[in-house]
């Protein structure tokens, strides 16, 4: 197995790591960074991801979001770990980790804040957003403040549109914000405060124990805050006062979509 010091996707050879490689040919992942009580750490839970899956590769994205929930992002050690527990090349991990921009490939800060500049959001100002906190934080695209507590991205529609124009910090919605609203919730994040999405859990928690979540551990915070808001619920309310059922609903039953929503 060989890496170039920089660690990069096309850096990394194609030899399998782990169980299927061949004698000879390891980096056990240990060695590529991670201390002992880290490595046995992680082994247990990439066992329990593997676990859900009837193809062991089939768990490579929780597992990409395990090692960043170690490391702040990707690291060349998490790589090797990946291809190591799911038997498939460095390279493969690779190529996964870097199509995806949930992964990413150098230190991520604290928190991830994406302003949506997608269509409805950039009519509703997501533009202005994310120009006035690139300004304000003194960051581009995927840069991340000199104190590491934020990572400013501009992101693409969030499925949140009837909140437009939305802000994510590290993926929990912040709807209808305006430049002024967004850069005082950056302000409060760096002064180490406590800051609650508009819609999702109570607080907004790292980059890291989000990564973790998204791996596939919960934190138990799934029942905090508000769920579906009112604009969503909208279209709901307005379907049943219409009698509105979908193609595939029995007669004489609610089947109105968005049933599960309230
Ligand atoms: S365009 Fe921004 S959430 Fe859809």
């Amino acid at each position: 197995m060989s890496v170039s010091p920089s660690g990069d996707a096309g850096d990394v050879d194609q030899a399998p790591v782990g169980r299927d490689a061949s004698p000879g040919t390891l980096e056990p992942a240990g060695a590529a960074g991670y201390g002992p009580e880290t490595l046995a750490s992680l082994t247990a839970d990439a066992a329990e991801i593997v676990a859900r899956y009837p193809d062991p590769r089939s768990g490579l994205l929780p597992m990409l979001h395990l090692v960043q929930s170690v490391d702040g992002y990707v690291s060349r050690a998490g790589i090797l770990f990946c291809a190591e527990q799911l038997g498939i090349t460095a390279a493969e991990v690779s190529a996964v980790a870097t199509f995806y921009t949930q992964y990413k490939r150098k230190p991520n800060g604290k928190y991830t804040v994406g302003v949506c500049t997608n269509t409805l959001c950039a009519v509703m100002g997501g533009d202005e957003i994310f120009d006035e906190l690139s300004e304000h934080l003194g960051v581009g695209h995927d840069e991340t403040t000199d104190d590491g507590a934020i990572t400013l991205e501009r992101v693409e529609c969030n499925a949140a549109c009837d909140y437009a124009p939305v802000m994510m910090v590290n993926w929990e919605f912040f709807d209808n914000q305006t430049p002024q609203t967004a850069t005082e919730v950056t302000d409060r994040l760096r002064a180490g405060e406590d800051v609650a999405p508009t819609r999702g859990a109570d607080t907004v928690c790292s980059f890291k124990q989000m990564s973790r979540v998204l791996a596939g551990f919960p934190d138990d915070r799934a029942h905090e805050g508000v769920g579906a808001g009112e604009p969503t619920l909208a279209g709901l309310r307005i379907a049943r006062e219409r009698g509105a059922t979908h193609p595939g609903g029995a007669a004489g039953q609610d089947t109105t979509p968005g049933e599960d929503a309230r």
